[in-house]
Protein backbone atom coordinates (compact mmCIF):
# COMPACT_ATOMS: atom_id res chain seq x y z
CA UNK A 1 0.00 0.00 0.00
CA UNK A 2 1.31 3.82 -0.76
CA UNK A 3 2.37 5.98 1.82
CA UNK A 4 -0.30 7.63 3.22
CA UNK A 5 1.11 10.38 5.53
CA UNK A 6 0.35 14.29 5.79
CA UNK A 7 3.15 16.92 5.17
CA UNK A 8 4.64 17.07 8.90
CA UNK A 9 5.38 20.51 10.91
CA UNK A 10 8.50 21.25 11.27
CA UNK A 11 8.91 20.30 15.00
CA UNK A 12 7.11 16.82 13.50
CA UNK A 13 9.87 16.86 11.21
CA UNK A 14 12.43 17.44 13.70
CA UNK A 15 11.63 14.84 16.54
CA UNK A 16 11.29 12.23 13.57
CA UNK A 17 14.74 12.73 13.17
CA UNK A 18 15.86 13.07 16.68
CA UNK A 19 13.59 10.43 18.61
CA UNK A 20 15.78 7.72 18.43
CA UNK A 21 18.67 9.39 20.19
CA UNK A 22 16.24 10.57 23.18
CA UNK A 23 15.89 7.40 23.32
CA UNK A 24 18.83 6.41 24.14
CA UNK A 25 20.44 8.91 26.50
CA UNK A 26 17.18 8.61 29.09
CA UNK A 27 18.40 4.97 28.42
CA UNK A 28 21.67 5.61 29.25
CA UNK A 29 21.41 8.05 32.18
CA UNK A 30 17.98 6.85 33.90
CA UNK A 31 18.88 2.75 33.57
CA UNK A 32 21.13 1.23 31.59
CA UNK A 33 24.37 2.99 33.33
CA UNK A 34 22.89 2.76 36.92
CA UNK A 35 21.73 -1.10 36.83
CA UNK A 36 25.09 -1.85 35.02
CA UNK A 37 27.26 -0.05 37.60
CA UNK A 38 25.15 -1.70 40.52
CA UNK A 39 25.28 -5.14 39.56
CA UNK A 40 29.04 -5.22 38.14
CA UNK A 41 30.22 -3.69 41.98
CA UNK A 42 27.76 -5.80 43.81
CA UNK A 43 28.98 -8.82 41.87
CA UNK A 44 32.34 -8.00 42.31
CA UNK A 45 32.45 -6.85 45.45
CA UNK A 46 29.64 -8.87 47.41
CA UNK A 47 29.40 -11.90 45.67
CA UNK A 48 33.40 -12.24 44.89
CA UNK A 49 32.64 -12.74 41.50
CA UNK A 50 35.43 -11.27 39.36
CA UNK A 51 34.02 -12.72 35.62
CA UNK A 52 30.51 -11.47 36.30
CA UNK A 53 30.31 -8.72 34.02
CA UNK A 54 31.17 -10.79 31.40
CA UNK A 55 29.68 -13.97 32.21
CA UNK A 56 26.45 -12.78 32.58
CA UNK A 57 26.19 -9.82 30.26
CA UNK A 58 23.14 -10.96 28.65
CA UNK A 59 21.55 -10.82 32.42
CA UNK A 60 22.57 -7.15 33.31
CA UNK A 61 21.34 -6.14 29.38
CA UNK A 62 18.10 -8.21 30.53
CA UNK A 63 17.95 -6.17 33.88
CA UNK A 64 18.71 -2.49 32.54
CA UNK A 65 16.01 -2.97 29.62
CA UNK A 66 13.11 -3.88 32.15
CA UNK A 67 13.76 -1.14 34.20
CA UNK A 68 13.91 1.15 31.21
CA UNK A 69 11.08 -0.23 29.79
CA UNK A 70 9.41 -0.36 33.11
CA UNK A 71 9.74 3.88 33.40
CA UNK A 72 9.42 4.14 29.39
CA UNK A 73 5.68 2.39 29.59
CA UNK A 74 4.82 3.30 32.95
CA UNK A 75 0.42 3.88 32.34
CA UNK A 76 -0.55 6.48 30.72
CA UNK A 77 -4.20 5.70 29.34
CA UNK A 78 -7.25 5.89 31.41
CA UNK A 79 -9.86 3.38 31.67
CA UNK A 80 -13.86 3.67 32.27
CA UNK A 81 -15.82 1.81 34.09
CA UNK A 82 -17.02 0.39 31.12
CA UNK A 83 -13.53 -0.74 30.04
CA UNK A 84 -13.33 1.50 27.27
CA UNK A 85 -9.95 3.53 27.32
CA UNK A 86 -9.39 7.38 26.66
CA UNK A 87 -7.67 7.25 23.11
CA UNK A 88 -8.22 11.00 22.81
CA UNK A 89 -4.30 12.01 23.48
CA UNK A 90 -2.65 9.54 21.52
CA UNK A 91 -0.66 10.61 18.59
CA UNK A 92 1.95 9.21 15.92
CA UNK A 93 2.50 5.97 15.82
CA UNK A 94 0.16 5.72 19.51
CA UNK A 95 -2.51 5.89 17.34
CA UNK A 96 -2.32 3.87 14.78
CA UNK A 97 -2.84 0.49 17.86
CA UNK A 98 -5.88 0.90 19.00
CA UNK A 99 -8.45 0.54 15.89
CA UNK A 100 -6.45 -2.57 14.74
CA UNK A 101 -6.27 -4.07 18.63
CA UNK A 102 -10.35 -4.09 18.69
CA UNK A 103 -9.81 -7.31 16.20
CA UNK A 104 -8.66 -9.88 18.11
CA UNK A 105 -10.44 -13.04 18.29
CA UNK A 106 -10.30 -16.66 18.99
CA UNK A 107 -7.07 -17.82 20.73
CA UNK A 108 -4.68 -14.85 21.11
CA UNK A 109 -0.70 -15.05 20.69
CA UNK A 110 0.61 -11.68 22.29
CA UNK A 111 3.72 -11.45 21.04
CA UNK A 112 6.52 -9.33 23.26
CA UNK A 113 3.72 -7.86 25.62
CA UNK A 114 6.39 -6.11 27.47
CA UNK A 115 4.62 -4.65 30.34
CA UNK A 116 1.18 -4.91 28.42
CA UNK A 117 1.01 -0.85 27.66
CA UNK A 118 -1.33 -2.21 24.75
CA UNK A 119 -3.73 -4.36 26.86
CA UNK A 120 -6.48 -1.54 27.87
CA UNK A 121 -6.95 -1.07 23.93
CA UNK A 122 -8.50 -4.77 23.74
CA UNK A 123 -10.17 -4.98 26.72
CA UNK A 124 -14.10 -5.37 25.38
CA UNK A 125 -13.13 -7.41 22.24
CA UNK A 126 -11.04 -9.84 24.73
CA UNK A 127 -14.14 -10.26 27.10
CA UNK A 128 -16.31 -10.65 24.14
CA UNK A 129 -14.91 -12.74 21.00
CA UNK A 130 -11.40 -14.41 22.65
CA UNK A 131 -10.83 -17.85 24.41
CA UNK A 132 -7.42 -16.88 26.12
CA UNK A 133 -4.14 -14.61 25.39
CA UNK A 134 -0.91 -15.95 25.63
CA UNK A 135 1.43 -13.37 25.92
CA UNK A 136 4.99 -14.61 25.55
CA UNK A 137 7.42 -12.70 27.01
CA UNK A 138 11.06 -13.44 27.58
CA UNK A 139 12.12 -10.78 29.65
CA UNK A 140 11.23 -12.28 33.30
CA UNK A 141 11.81 -8.77 34.79
CA UNK A 142 8.16 -7.26 33.63
CA UNK A 143 6.26 -10.43 34.54
CA UNK A 144 5.04 -8.10 37.75
CA UNK A 145 4.05 -5.52 36.05
CA UNK A 146 2.26 -7.57 33.21
CA UNK A 147 0.36 -9.78 35.38
CA UNK A 148 -0.87 -6.52 37.38
CA UNK A 149 -1.67 -4.80 34.00
CA UNK A 150 -3.91 -8.08 33.31
CA UNK A 151 -5.77 -8.13 36.68
CA UNK A 152 -6.24 -3.83 36.22
CA UNK A 153 -7.61 -4.62 33.05
CA UNK A 154 -9.69 -7.82 34.50
CA UNK A 155 -8.44 -10.06 32.28
CA UNK A 156 -6.71 -11.90 34.59
CA UNK A 157 -8.57 -15.19 33.61
CA UNK A 158 -7.72 -15.05 30.45
CA UNK A 159 -4.08 -13.45 30.13
CA UNK A 160 -2.02 -16.38 30.46
CA UNK A 161 2.00 -15.12 30.43
CA UNK A 162 3.96 -17.38 29.20
CA UNK A 163 7.91 -17.27 29.85
CA UNK A 164 9.47 -17.83 26.59
CA UNK A 165 10.69 -16.07 23.22
CA UNK A 166 8.71 -16.50 20.10
CA UNK A 167 10.94 -19.27 19.14
CA UNK A 168 8.53 -22.11 17.78
CA UNK A 169 9.63 -24.27 20.15
CA UNK A 170 10.38 -22.59 23.10
CA UNK A 171 6.76 -21.03 22.50
CA UNK A 172 5.15 -24.74 22.15
CA UNK A 173 6.95 -25.96 25.09
CA UNK A 174 5.65 -23.19 27.30
CA UNK A 175 2.31 -23.64 26.33
CA UNK A 176 2.55 -27.33 27.28
CA UNK A 177 3.89 -26.30 30.75
CA UNK A 178 0.59 -23.87 31.11
CA UNK A 179 -1.16 -27.35 30.19
CA UNK A 180 -2.52 -26.51 26.83
CA UNK A 181 -2.58 -29.48 24.51
CA UNK A 182 -0.62 -29.16 21.62
CA UNK A 183 -1.22 -31.53 18.97
CA UNK A 184 1.93 -32.74 16.47
CA UNK A 185 -0.18 -32.01 13.66
CA UNK A 186 -0.74 -27.93 14.33
CA UNK A 187 3.31 -27.90 14.86
CA UNK A 188 3.68 -29.89 11.88
CA UNK A 189 4.86 -27.66 8.98
CA UNK A 190 3.54 -30.04 6.48
CA UNK A 191 -0.02 -30.02 8.45
CA UNK A 192 -0.26 -26.62 9.09
CA UNK A 193 -2.52 -25.51 6.51
CA UNK A 194 -4.92 -28.19 8.44
CA UNK A 195 -4.11 -26.69 11.56
CA UNK A 196 -2.29 -24.11 13.83
CA UNK A 197 -2.87 -23.02 17.40
CA UNK A 198 -3.52 -19.40 16.83
CA UNK A 199 -6.30 -17.46 15.31
CA UNK A 200 -4.59 -13.54 16.17
CA UNK A 201 -1.57 -12.75 16.62
CA UNK A 202 -0.58 -8.96 17.98
CA UNK A 203 2.72 -8.06 17.15
CA UNK A 204 3.73 -4.64 18.12
CA UNK A 205 6.75 -3.15 18.22
CA UNK A 206 8.34 -6.96 18.82
CA UNK A 207 9.52 -8.08 15.34
CA UNK A 208 12.12 -5.51 15.44
CA UNK A 209 13.72 -7.25 18.19
CA UNK A 210 13.73 -10.72 17.43
CA UNK A 211 17.16 -12.18 17.06
CA UNK A 212 16.55 -13.98 13.73
CA UNK A 213 13.62 -12.26 11.91
CA UNK A 214 13.24 -14.68 9.12
CA UNK A 215 12.95 -17.61 11.20
CA UNK A 216 10.90 -16.31 14.22
CA UNK A 217 8.08 -14.77 11.02
CA UNK A 218 8.21 -17.94 9.31
CA UNK A 219 7.42 -19.72 12.81
CA UNK A 220 4.53 -17.76 13.76
CA UNK A 221 2.89 -17.88 10.19
CA UNK A 222 3.14 -22.11 10.75
CA UNK A 223 1.40 -21.50 14.20
CA UNK A 224 -1.01 -19.30 12.68
CA UNK A 225 -4.92 -20.76 11.77
CA UNK A 226 -6.00 -21.02 8.56
CA UNK A 227 -8.02 -17.53 8.21
CA UNK A 228 -6.22 -16.60 11.23
CA UNK A 229 -4.97 -13.20 11.38
CA UNK A 230 -1.30 -11.26 12.35
CA UNK A 231 -1.80 -7.68 13.63
CA UNK A 232 1.13 -5.83 13.02
CA UNK A 233 2.36 -2.63 14.32
CA UNK A 234 6.19 -2.21 13.55
CA UNK A 235 8.50 0.47 12.93
CA UNK A 236 10.93 -0.47 10.01
CA UNK A 237 13.70 0.33 7.82
CA UNK A 238 13.23 3.76 6.15
CA UNK A 239 11.83 3.21 3.00
CA UNK A 240 13.96 5.86 1.11
CA UNK A 241 15.55 4.03 -2.76
CA UNK A 242 17.44 6.27 -4.81
CA UNK A 243 14.89 5.77 -7.50
CA UNK A 244 12.02 6.99 -5.28
CA UNK A 245 9.06 5.10 -3.78
CA UNK A 246 5.02 5.21 -3.58
CA UNK A 247 6.28 4.39 0.02
CA UNK A 248 7.77 7.21 0.60
CA UNK A 249 11.05 7.61 2.88
CA UNK A 250 13.61 10.40 3.37
CA UNK A 251 17.52 9.72 2.82
CA UNK A 252 18.63 11.88 6.20
CA UNK A 253 16.37 9.42 7.64
CA UNK A 254 18.18 6.26 6.49
CA UNK A 255 21.59 7.85 7.01
CA UNK A 256 20.65 8.32 10.43
CA UNK A 257 19.30 5.42 11.15
CA UNK A 258 22.63 3.73 10.46
CA UNK A 259 24.72 6.59 13.13
CA UNK A 260 22.49 5.67 15.56
CA UNK A 261 22.98 1.92 14.93
CA UNK A 262 26.43 2.50 15.00
CA UNK A 263 25.98 4.56 18.00
CA UNK A 264 24.76 1.36 20.01
CA UNK A 265 20.57 1.83 19.50
CA UNK A 266 20.50 -1.99 19.63
CA UNK A 267 22.37 -2.24 22.66
CA UNK A 268 20.76 -0.11 24.82
CA UNK A 269 17.09 -0.55 23.96
CA UNK A 270 17.15 -4.60 24.29
CA UNK A 271 18.33 -5.47 20.83
CA UNK A 272 16.20 -3.52 18.91
CA UNK A 273 17.26 -3.13 15.05
CA UNK A 274 16.13 0.30 13.56
CA UNK A 275 16.75 -0.60 10.07
CA UNK A 276 14.78 -4.09 9.45
CA UNK A 277 12.90 -4.99 6.63
CA UNK A 278 10.32 -6.40 8.31
CA UNK A 279 7.50 -6.19 5.66
CA UNK A 280 9.93 -8.76 3.25
CA UNK A 281 10.05 -11.14 5.99
CA UNK A 282 6.58 -11.02 6.82
CA UNK A 283 5.68 -11.57 2.84
CA UNK A 284 8.39 -14.46 2.39
CA UNK A 285 6.83 -16.36 5.34
CA UNK A 286 3.75 -17.14 3.43
CA UNK A 287 5.47 -17.71 0.15
CA UNK A 288 4.97 -21.37 0.82
CA UNK A 289 1.31 -21.20 0.69
CA UNK A 290 0.97 -18.92 -2.43
CA UNK A 291 1.23 -15.32 -0.20
CA UNK A 292 -1.43 -13.99 2.14
CA UNK A 293 -4.73 -14.27 1.68
CA UNK A 294 -5.18 -10.41 2.18
CA UNK A 295 -1.70 -8.28 3.41
CA UNK A 296 -2.86 -5.08 4.42
CA UNK A 297 -0.53 -3.08 5.48
CA UNK A 298 -0.19 1.02 5.64
CA UNK A 299 3.00 2.93 5.33
CA UNK A 300 3.33 5.86 8.08
CA UNK A 301 6.03 8.51 9.01
CA UNK A 302 8.21 7.88 6.30
CA UNK A 303 10.46 11.07 6.70
CA UNK A 304 11.27 9.84 10.33
CA UNK A 305 13.27 7.64 11.66
CA UNK A 306 10.81 5.33 13.13
CA UNK A 307 8.72 4.92 10.18
CA UNK A 308 5.94 2.42 10.78
CA UNK A 309 3.97 -0.43 9.41
CA UNK A 310 0.52 -1.05 10.43
CA UNK A 311 -2.20 -3.09 9.31
CA UNK A 312 -3.69 -7.01 9.28
CA UNK A 313 -2.90 -9.80 7.43
CA UNK A 314 -4.66 -13.06 7.21
CA UNK A 315 -3.26 -16.49 6.09
CA UNK A 316 -5.09 -18.49 3.15
CA UNK A 317 -8.10 -20.86 4.26
C1 LIG B 1 9.83 -2.54 22.51
S1 LIG B 1 9.16 -3.72 23.58
C2 LIG B 1 7.43 -3.67 23.10
C3 LIG B 1 6.49 -4.22 24.13
C4 LIG B 1 5.01 -4.21 23.74
N1 LIG B 1 4.75 -5.00 22.57
C5 LIG B 1 4.50 -2.80 23.57
O1 LIG B 1 4.11 -2.43 22.45
O2 LIG B 1 4.44 -2.06 24.56
C6 LIG B 1 9.71 -5.22 22.83
C7 LIG B 1 9.34 -6.46 23.62
O3 LIG B 1 9.68 -7.61 22.87
C8 LIG B 1 10.22 -8.58 23.74
N2 LIG B 1 11.06 -9.51 22.96
C9 LIG B 1 12.35 -9.38 22.62
N3 LIG B 1 12.77 -10.46 21.92
C10 LIG B 1 11.70 -11.29 21.83
C11 LIG B 1 11.50 -12.58 21.25
N4 LIG B 1 12.48 -13.22 20.61
N5 LIG B 1 10.28 -13.14 21.37
C12 LIG B 1 9.27 -12.50 22.02
N6 LIG B 1 9.42 -11.28 22.58
C13 LIG B 1 10.61 -10.69 22.49
C14 LIG B 1 11.01 -7.74 24.75
O4 LIG B 1 11.28 -8.44 25.94
C15 LIG B 1 10.07 -6.56 24.94
O5 LIG B 1 9.14 -6.80 25.95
Amino acid sequence: MENSDTPPTFLEFLSGLIDPAVLMCWSLKSDFIPVTYTHTLLTIFIRGQILAPILQSRQVRDEAFSRFWINFSAPRVTVDEHGVPDTSNLSGSGALIPPLLQKIRGVVLDVGPGTGTQMPYFIQPAKENVSAIYGAEPCVGLHAELRERAALCGLEAKYHILSCSADKKELIDALRRDGVQVNNAATNANKEKEKGIFDTMICIRVLCSVPNPAETISDLYSLLRPGGQMIIVEHVVNPFTLFGSKKGGSLMARCLQTVYSLLGWSFLIGDCCLDRDTETYLRNAAERDGGWESFDLEHRFAWTTLPYISGVLVKRQ
